[in-house]
């Protein structure tokens, strides 16, 4: 394998990258991130990656989750505190019924750049370049917004910090602290039966608190009752950006990604040869690689090697997002080649990108069965395999929208005008959030009884 620098992806074919028309302009936005601050430090990324070796063993599970697309427009601080909440709700239904940690991860501060089937959008005779995510270009369909602009990139970057910034305080200010469990709920949430079951479990756990603070463990004695750790994740794709962003970590001297704790590799990215692998590889983040349905397992395996060549726990993790109707027939056979490999690597599912559809109004739109099916297609694949379901990847906003078909609110086609606010794929709303952290709690703590039973029967 060639020398790797953080430059080194220039000498790959690179897939989704956005033709500059100004070089000079693009050249002044890297160099002026290139002075930047980190957005993130190498040790995080560390942290993450000893707690994702914790899900590896099987004892933990990865909760990664938020928009599709960050977009400029919407943008402010009701919006990072609804999706940071509805993760941290989920994570509190998961850890309390499923009985495991979790790990938390947002798809926020710097979830910006979108790859596209097409590379260019015809609407009524008039053809314009793809929209590629605000980092790249504008929503609107005008000439003048579609030309990638680097100055975007300068934009973004402050978006992440200041989301970062915000979501630093709500993870260790107080806003996390397991005694306001009954405040993060939202409130369009409170007309739904779902909102019950969670008022039960958050009952129970303040008496939890009572009886610990009876013990003398309290959030002054046992930080982690009061703060939790968030991290953030984006794919890796618009390398300029990520190349810019590249530290050179002062204790370790090894280069890591300061744009976010974890990166990962798209499905219509991921040729072994190609420059956004060739960039992550370098890397010491930790790192998500999306496994297609059309991905086979020897291709698989040579990009495990590629990006995980020291089998280093933790560092990988793999995120199926195989569609409903395919899971349980593709995923099998990847699983069972990473097994008989022994390649260390994380199994986390993603329900929303093989099961995208349009509805008969005209929306790009998932059936919350759909989504719920692929889930649970996962857990019975992994419960045949005897392999950890070790996390699930979802699109959501913690705004009450209506992008998503089904769930406890009943959405229908023809609702999906009434709030469709996403600028790429349909996201999950809270409430299909919290229904969705019930089934995991659920197939989490089916999947304990099972290797319960199967250490009994083996004694
Ligand atoms: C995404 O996660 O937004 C995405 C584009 O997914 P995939 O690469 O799996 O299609
Ligand atoms: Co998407």
């Amino acid at each position: 394998m060639t020398a790797w620098s953080p430059a080194s992806w220039r000498d790959k074919p690179a897939k989704q990258l956005p033709a500059y028309p100004d070089e000079i302009a693009l050249k002044k936005a890297e160099s002026t991130l290139a002075q930047m601050p980190p957005l993130v430090f190498a040790g995080e990324a560390r942290n993450l990656k000893a707690h994702l070796a914790d899900v590896c063993a099987g004892k933990a599970f990865l909760l990664q989750g938020g928009d599709c697309a960050e977009s400029f427009a919407e943008f402010g601080a009701p919006k990072i505190r609804d999706s940071f909440r509805v993760l941290l709700q989920m994570a509190i239904v998961m850890t309390f019924s499923g009985a495991i940690p979790v790990v938390k991860v947002g798809r926020m501060a710097g979830q910006f750049a979108k790859p596209r089937s097409e590379d260019s959008e015809t609407r009524d005779g008039v053809t314009l370049p793809s929209y590629r995510g605000d980092i790249i270009n504008g929503f609107e369909f005008t000439p003048a917004a579609r030309i990638p602009d680097p100055q975007r990139m300068i934009q973004a970057y402050n978006q992440s910090a200041a989301t970062l910034n915000l979501l630093r305080a709500f993870a260790s200010g107080g806003y996390a602290d397991l005694h306001r469990v009954n405040n993060w709920s939202l409130d369009f949430i409170k007309d739904s039966p779902l909102y019950d079951r969670y008022n039960h479990i958050a009952q129970q756990i303040s008496q939890a608190l009572d009886f610990m603070a009876a013990c003398g463990v309290t959030g002054e004695t046992v930080p982690i009752i009061r703060e939790t750790d968030f991290y953030t994740s984006h794919e890796a794709l618009l390398l300029p950006y990520e190349e810019a962003l590249t530290r050179i970590d002062s204790t370790t001297g090894d280069p890591y990604a300061c744009s976010a704790h974890m990166l990962w590799i798209g499905a219509r990215t991921n040729q072994t040869e190609g420059a956004q692998v060739e960039y992550v590889r370098g890397i010491k983040n930790p790192l998500g690689l999306k496994c297609p349905p059309n991905l086979d397992t020897d291709t698989l395996l040579r990009l495990i090697d590629t990006l995980n060549p020291e089998n280093e726990p933790g560092r990988l993790t793999l995120i199926a997002r195989m569609g409903h109707d395919q899971v349980e027939s593709k995923l099998p056979p990847l699983v069972r080649a990473v097994q008989r490999e022994g390649r260390n690597v994380v199994w986390s599912c993603d329900p929303m990108h093989g099961n995208t559809i349009k509805s008969a109004t005209g929306y790009k739109t998932r059936k919350f069965d759909h989504v719920l099916g692929e889930v649970r297609g996962f857990f019975n694949v992994h419960r045949a395999e005897g392999t950890h379901a070790g996390g699930i990847h979802l699109e959501l906003t913690g705004q009450n929208v209506t992008e998503c078909t089904g769930g406890a609110q009943h959405i229908t086609d023809e609702n999906l005008s009434d709030r469709y606010r996403t600028h790429c794929d349909p996201r999950l709303n809270a409430t299909q959030g919290l229904e969705m952290a019930f089934l995991l709690a659920d197939e989490l703590r089916d999947m304990r009884n099972t290797r319960k039973q199967a250490a009994v029967a083996a004694e």
